[in-house]
């Protein structure tokens, strides 16, 4: 893995930025695996910035997302359909109908999970993929387990993360228990993965992560089999 540690949350934005600009610059019609959650939010700025500068141009990328809660309706300020639309594609030139993310409503988790997949491979796979991490190691929902799921699926949140989420819910909203997620081997077929890490409460996380060794402790330790990943941290988390 490749590991770029910055000084500041804004220059590890700036550089999250720069690769998918390149991305856009050699392949238009990129497909995109995008990540929600606080840590990409910067980036999402900087190529907001970049798409009206006419520096990146979204218009023939087709985007799938990694996870959404389970249930939960899109217009629900919390689900992850919401979030994308305020942070990033109300703020760039892509075409909405080529946004995906998995359905919180749906009747059939398990079709709705499988048919993703398949719709994934249809369009020739994800050529760049937006991670974030979660403090107890988790990538998109895949949390610590005795073991991992290849495909997008339906799972439990943990009591870590569902306290790490509670931040966004208000006292009156519930809280969904569950989320429908890319599997590891769904993230795995990525071409190219940048990981984002920024804050000290992840440095236990991204210690793991590249650690040389693989856990299902720390799904994210799983990447140290992908071919092309770029972690981009702050000092913070990199730790000394
Ligand atoms: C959620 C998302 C993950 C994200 C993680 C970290 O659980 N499902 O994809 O990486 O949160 O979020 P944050 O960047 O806010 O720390």
């Amino acid at each position: 893995m490749k590991v770029l540690v910055f000084d500041s949350y804004e220059e590890m934005s700036a550089a999250g930025a720069e690769i998918i600009c390149e991305q856009l610059k050699n392949k238009p019609n990129s497909v995109l695996g995008l990540a929600t959650g606080s840590t990409p939010i910067g980036m999402y700025d900087a190529l907001a910035e970049e798409c009206k500068k006419g520096n990146a141009d979204f218009s023939k990328v087709t985007s799938v997302n990694l996870d959404e809660y389970y249930p939960i309706s899109p217009d629900n300020k919390q689900s992850y359909r919401y979030t994308m639309n305020s942070t990033l594609f109300d703020h760039i030139n892509i075409d909405i109908n080529k946004t995906h993310v998995l359905d919180g409503m749906t009747n059939d988790p398990d079709k709705t999970c499988k048919a993703y997949d398949e719709f994934i491979d249809s369009i020739g796979g994800i050529d760049l993929q937006v991670l974030g991490i979660g403090n107890n190691g988790h990538i998109a929902f895949n949390e610590p387990d005795e073991w991992l799921e290849v495909g997008t699926h339906k799972t439990a949140l943990t009591e870590s993360t569902m306290q790490a989420n509670a931040r966004y819910f208000s006292a009156d909203e519930v809280m969904p228990t569950h989320a429908l997620t890319m599997g590891i081997g769904s993230i795995m077929k990525a071409r190219k993965i940048i990981i984002l890490i920024n804050g000290a409460k992840k440095t236990d996380a991204l210690k793991k992560m590249l650690s040389g060794k693989l856990s299902t402790d720390c799904p994210a330790s799983m990447l140290q089999l992908h071919p092309d990943v770029t972690v981009i941290c702050d000092r913070a988390a990199y730790g000394e």
